[in-house]
């Protein structure tokens, strides 16, 4: 088994005077090269669990591993090091301009002067924010949504393999978002970090991640991949995260026909070429099928299955 870039033992925080554990038990193990969300309501523990990876909050029990060594045994400048942070509700320096902001780590690094700003022009051009512009305004001239950006181009600075984000494009507007989380995405194919990101927003999380953390009061109740989340629900809990989502609703719209391939899958259940994704989805939840035979789309024998159900979804 391959040294996880991050693992949770049996990780529990208590917060002093509070009734509940805010983290309770936790394991979870996360590679290089893989994106989890972290997903639940409210006040379920999932910025806990984030700040105690970089520590900026001690585990009550249990320990926490980064590339295989106990947090509590590295010294904190060289785990920061390995860490990008986006920090919730951004978390800004308001007193430093922009490029100042971006350059925090890189400076307690002691790069020279030139290579800082080269990094600050080529980190902002990447979130799209013309450096000439942007570099020295302050974050209170800014927009939620700039103001985020310039939050995840803070935690890239000096190329981390891990990167931490907790719910990095609330305040952003539709597009904005998809095109950082483009951006993300095109990051993770080239740099293959551990990136452990907390949405609120399921159609995020299936857009994003190799692996899906349902959390609920502390706990995780369900750790899995998207297609299995939006397949096989663990509890009530996690299907009433899908319930609403625009994602079901997509499926609804897209024909089985249109996206069926080639092939002989004779013996699985049968769908007609017209029937829609979403009926699809409801026979590999009701009959546990990892493939779906498409009657009725031409000569050819077609065959739909479970995954691609998914990155068809993911992709939409
Ligand atoms: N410093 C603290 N002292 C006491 N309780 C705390 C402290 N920080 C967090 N908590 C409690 O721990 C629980 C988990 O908080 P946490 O911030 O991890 O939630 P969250 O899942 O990130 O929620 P949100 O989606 O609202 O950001 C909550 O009940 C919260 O009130
Ligand atoms: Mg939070």
């Amino acid at each position: 088994m391959t040294t996880a870039a991050i693992e949770f033992k049996s990780v529990t925080k208590r917060f002093p005077k509070t009734d509940h554990p805010a983290v309770d038990r936790i394991d979870l193990r996360i590679h290089r090269g893989e994106t989890v969300a972290l997903i639940g309501a409210s006040g379920c523990g999932k910025t806990t669990s984030l700040k105690m990876i970089n520590r900026l909050i001690e585990p009550t029990e249990g320990s926490i591993l980064v590339n295989g060594q106990d947090i509590r045994h590295l010294p904190l400048l060289s785990l920061r090091r390995s860490l990008g942070y986006v920090i919730q509700h951004v978390g800004l320096f308001p007193h430093m301009t922009v490029a100042a902001n971006i350059a925090v780590v890189p400076k307690l690094l002691n790069w020279d002067k030139a290579r800082i700003t080269r990094r600050v022009d080529e980190l902002l051009e990447m979130v799209h924010l013309p450096p000439a512009e942007f570099r020295d305004r302050r974050p209170l001239d800014l927009s939620g949504g700039q103001q985020q950006r310039v939050g995840v181009a803070r935690a890239l600075a000096v190329d981390p393999p891990i990167l931490l984000m907790d719910e990095p494009f609330g305040a952003l507007d539709p597009i904005t978002r998809t095109s950082l989380q483009n951006e993300i995405l095109d990051i993770q194919r080239k740099l293959r970090k551990a990136i452990v990101i907390v949405t609120h927003d399921m159609e995020e999380a299936v857009r994003l991640a190799d692996r899906i953390v349902v959390m609920q009061a502390g706990g995780i109740v369900m750790d899995a991949s998207p297609s299995d989340i939006l397949l096989k629900p663990a509890t009530p809990f996690v299907a009433s995260l899908l319930g609403d989502s625009r994602m079901i609703k997509l499926l609804q719209t897209l024909k089985v026909g249109d996206h069926a391939t080639a092939g002989n899958c004779g013996g699985a259940p049968e769908l007609p070429a017209s029937a829609s994704l979403h009926d699809a989805l409801n026979l590999f939840l009701e009959t546990g099928a990892d493939t779906i035979a498409v009657r009725g789309g031409g000569a050819m024998a077609a065959c739909l299955r479970r995954d691609q159900l998914f990155s068809i979804a993911g992709e939409a």
